[in-house]
């Protein structure tokens, strides 16, 4: 894996989504390009949805990564880089911060952050990962209403507004150090910093499939490929992956 994040940083005005920008170019970009935006016309959320991406000062970022096809790390980048993102914001002294699994962060109830990640391989049999980073940073509370789910932004709640290029220097900043722990130490430690900050082991849940069927159960582990082991009301054990399930806190 090539790490040096951001050495090929790309800054966009306006663009349908910065992880098409990287598909589209996937090819000849380098292991470790971030390609950031002011503002997304189609900015891609996770199962489908569309990530609402006015121009305003909020992050949208694609990271892409470069890994050896039989690399553990793939699997266990978006926990990497989720991780990434929720310490970033808790630097800024902000409390009841969680990631929502997969991927999301989330502050109390509501949304501030996303995560998309994709994967494609490249002509020379190396594995190019996209991951996709939205934070709500200075969202107005008018285009935070137009999200379907009660979303939130940094800046509201520190009531100042954050500057979008030290969030990403911080975000990186942060990934940097997360890949070369696990380089140099494995992915132990990290795996269980995204696990706790995950708390979700033991919550009634229910997860939906991508073919729209609801099954209900109890979380009992996350594994370190990112899926979720849930107890089904039926008593049996199933791991779900988080690209083929959104998941719903039964409250
Ligand atoms: C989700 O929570 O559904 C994931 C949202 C990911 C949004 C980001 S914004 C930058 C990048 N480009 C996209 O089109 N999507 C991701």
């Amino acid at each position: 894996m090539d790490s040096r994040l951001g050495h090929n940083l790309i800054s966009l005005k306006t663009i349908d989504s910065t992880n098409l920008y990287c598909v589209r170019n996937i090819q000849s970009l380098p292991s470790g390009t971030v390609v950031v935006a002011e503002s997304q016309t189609a900015g891609r959320g996770r199962n489908g949805r569309c990530w609402h991406s006015p121009k305003g000062n909020n992050l949208y970022a694609s990271i892409i990564i470069h890994v050896h096809p039989t690399s553990q790390l793939i699997m266990f980048i978006s926990q990497a880089v989720s991780l990434a993102v929720y310490s970033s914001i808790i630097d800024f002294d902000i409390s009841d911060v969680w990631i929502k699994w997969p991927n999301d962060i989330y502050v109390n109830q509501f949304k501030m952050a996303g995560i998309l990640s994709e994967c494609h391989s490249l002509q020379t049999g190396t594995q190019a990962i996209i991951i996709g980073v939205g934070v709500n940073l200075n969202m107005q509370q008018n285009d935070l209403n137009q999200i379907d789910k009660p979303a939130i932004s940094l800046g509201g709640i520190l009531k100042k507004e954050i500057s979008v290029n030290h969030f990403l220097q911080q975000v990186i900043d942060q990934l940097d150090e997360i890949f070369h722990e696990i380089e140099s130490s494995g992915a132990d430690r990290v795996y269980k910093l995204w696990k706790s900050a995950s708390p979700i082991i033991g919550k009634k849940v229910n997860i939906f499939t991508n073919s729209n069927e609801k099954v209900a159960g109890t979380v009992v582990d996350l594994a370190y490929d990112g899926g979720i082991l849930i107890q089904l009301t039926s008593g049996k054990k199933s791991k779900f992956l988080a690209g083929d399930v959104s998941l719903a806190l039964d409250d």
